[in-house]
């Protein structure tokens, strides 16, 4: 994909993306065009330095950067500060730093940064486009599976660069303060966090999964969950209610992934509440039950209810009415539920609310 080799292969300083026996795996243009072609990094450090960066890499401390001489090119010797980070999968980043005074290089890089993370931001919505049309054909073909699998080829291509501009621009964010522009690095960091989030539920929601399966009580599962919500609710003004109505309704599922499921739930439930804005006294009622050999779990708000041709889209990926929602949140729960073999409803009415229910099924011997 585009977005990776742009990333790495265009950051405006040399930066060289290494494994633990110092190979180079992938490195910038401008690392390329400064430094002689090597394997391994080891050898673009000057032998009296050598020592110092291994000691450097090896430390499990969060030592910040480490003023090293390397050789350049044209045979020079350069002092560079070194920066490492280490990325999700092991992989060691380092940034090299010219040593001198460099706020002008700053602001190109600055807007370099931006550009690229705006590149990343319409690469993600023309996907979101692309998910739509998949969706529908997948629906068509009744192969649900190819979204996952490509959710998650996009997720992996993404995540890699992101950590690296994430990593290089908390690194620079001392500088940018000092030249009294440090906003532009807090809006870049959102900016990521924000994608990486798309991208954490994405592979969530596509990883195949161990079979983490174990035996639990509804109600047991439904009180550990609100346990999350206790302060939240105080904070917010809203009542969270219980009934529970389903004495030793066992079931075997995957707790984890089914607490993601109400916390989505209940996610969603406070956003209606507090759309709804004539509504002052916000509630949330939690109710379980059994009925039908199942076990039924239902979240009930009084938030801002839905018209129908909302209900009718809302499992769609990337389906959303809210400015700064995914809309991953839905259809990420319609899918781990029905992986476990149950069901997902919803009844709505506009500014009355909304009650989601979920039905799984009761484990039996
Ligand atoms: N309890 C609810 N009351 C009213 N509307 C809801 C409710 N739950 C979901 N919706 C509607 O369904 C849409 C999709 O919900 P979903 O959880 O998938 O995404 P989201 O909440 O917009 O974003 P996020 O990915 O952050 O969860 C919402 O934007 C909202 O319009
Ligand atoms: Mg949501």
């Amino acid at each position: 994909m585009i977005i990776n080799n742009s990333l790495i292969e265009q950051m405006p300083f040399p930066c060289f993306i290494i494994n633990d026996d110092y190979c180079i795996l992938d490195m910038s243009i401008s690392a390329a065009q400064r430094f002689p072609t090597s394997n391994t990094f080891l050898d673009l450090i000057h032998y009296s330095h050598q020592t110092e960066l291994q000691e450097f890499l090896n430390s499990s401390q969060e030592t910040n950067f480490i003023e090293l001489k390397m050789t350049t090119n044209n045979n020079l010797v350069v002092f560079m500060q070194v920066y490492k980070l280490i990325s999700h999968d092991g992989l060691i980043h380092l940034f090299c730093i010219p040593n001198e005074k460099y706020s002008d290089e700053i602001y190109n890089l600055l807007n370099s940064v931006r550009s690229k993370i705006t590149d990343i931001n319409s690469e993600l919505v023309s996907n979101k486009q692309k998910f739509a049309e998949i969706k529908e054909a997948a629906i068509l073909s009744d192969q649900l599976s190819t979204i996952g699998q490509l959710a998650a080829g996009i997720a992996h291509e993404i995540r890699n660069p992101l950590t690296t501009v994430k990593g290089f621009i908390q690194l620079i964010k001392p500088h940018l303060a000092e030249i009294g522009k440090e906003e532009y690095a807090t809006i870049a960091l959102d900016e990521i966090s924000r994608a990486n989030d798309i991208i954490y539920e994405f592979l969530n929601a596509a990883k195949p999964k161990k079979n983490n399966k174990q035996m639990i009580d509804v109600n047991k599962l439904v009180k550990d969950t609100l346990i999350l919500y206790e302060s939240e609710a105080i904070l917010r003004n809203l009542e969270i209610d219980t009934s529970y109505n389903c004495e030793n309704g066992m079931v075997y599922i995957d707790s984890k992934r089914i607490k993601q499921v109400l916390v989505n739930l209940i996610k969603n439930a406070i956003e209606a509440i507090e759309e709804n804005h004539k509504n002052e006294h916000g509630r949330i009622l939690i109710k379980t039950e059994i009925a039908d050999k199942k076990a039924v779990i239902f979240i009930q708000d009084n938030g801002i209810g839905m018209e129908d041709e909302i209900v009718e889209q809302l499992f769609t990926p990337f389906f959303s009415t809210k400015e700064t929602g995914t809309g991953i949140g839905l259809s990420v729960c319609k899918k781990i539920i029905e992986q476990h073999g149950g069901k997902i409803i919803v009844t709505s009415q506009p500014n009355l609310g909304t009650t989601f229910e979920i039905q799984l099924p009761l484990y039996e011997n």
